[in-house]
């Protein structure tokens, strides 16, 4: 039996082992998937699981995404880019990291319609994530990316061309009735709270949260009630999931999986 994790501190909310304990299960492959709490100084313990064989593969959660770029042999040239790896798999004695965040952000925006092209987009946050969503709107040539971040220093660092780093106390200033906001904080995942004041959410808006545990966080929740466009993180998250799935069983795998039968399961199963 082949073993894989989701790495992360905290981990509690992950529902990484539920996604893919239940497309093994549906494919009949011979695996399983924990969650595990990790602490950096674990990190050198879980690369040599993965050299041995007692872990076939990982998935890296907050806050490990960058901090694995140092324990890995090799990296793939987009997760280098991007700076951060969400997805390890072994192939001979190396290990590879990779990022399939990006990809599942993109995928995501894709199926909901959602088209930022030559657009300027609001997003909160400047951690790993942030970086994954930077890499797919650049992708996809958005105009502008304002890039607000509660350590503005963590925003800066990301400037470039289209990247203008604000810190979060300035979103008054900077969000617009009609802009696109996208939260790739963790604020809204174990709490209530908003990362930006509601009385900035306005129905000509769309506001997009990568949190997917709750499915309706807080900025979605008043977004929803005041008509703006809204989309929560479950679809990227299931996107990242197949993807980094593909680098651990071939490619063909994805398209075994009916996509919206385990959206529903997941839906059903995350409160
Ligand atoms: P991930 O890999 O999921 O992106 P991360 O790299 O730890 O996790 O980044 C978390 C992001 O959420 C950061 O932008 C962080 O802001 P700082 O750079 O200032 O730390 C943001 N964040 C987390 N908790 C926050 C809070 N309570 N208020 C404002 N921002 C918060």
């Amino acid at each position: 039996m082949k073993h894989f994790a989701v790495i992360g501190n905290p981990i509690e909310h992950s529902f990484s082992p539920n996604l893919h304990n239940y497309v093994y299960k549906s494919l009949y492959i011979d695996a399983i998937y924990e969650k595990k709490k990790v602490f950096e100084n674990d990190l050198p313990q879980i690369m040599g699981d993965l050299k041995t064989g007692a872990l076939n593969g990982v998935n890296v959660t907050i806050p490990h995404k960058e901090n694995v770029l140092d324990n890995l042999d090799e990296i793939n040239p987009r997760a280098k880019i991007i700076g951060a790896v969400n997805v390890i798999h072994k192939n001979g004695d190396k290990l590879f990291g990779n990022n399939t965040d990006w990809f599942g952000f993109s995928m995501s925006l894709k199926k909901n319609g959602i088209e930022v092209k030559n657009k300027e987009v609001i997003v909160l946050g400047a951690g790993g994530t942030s970086k994954s969503i930077i890499y797919a709107l650049m992708q996809t040539d958005v105009k502008k990316i304002v890039l607000l971040n509660r350590t503005l220093q963590k925003a800066k660092e990301l400037q470039d061309d289209i990247v203008f780093p604000f810190s979060l106390d300035d979103s008054v200033q900077l969000i617009k009735n009609d802009s696109i906001i996208i939260n790739t904080t963790s604020i809204g995942m174990q709490s209530e709270q908003c990362p930006i004041d509601l009385g900035l959410l306005h129905k000509n808006q769309t506001l997009i949260d990568i949190i997917y545990t709750p499915l309706e966080t807080t900025m979605l929740r008043f977004g929803n009630s005041i008509g703006a466009k809204t989309l929560n993180g479950l679809d990227m998250f299931i996107y990242q999931a197949l993807a980094s799935m593909e680098l651990w069983f071939g490619e063909d795998i994805s398209k075994q999986v009916n996509f919206t039968q385990l959206k529903t399961y997941l839906e059903n199963n995350i409160c």
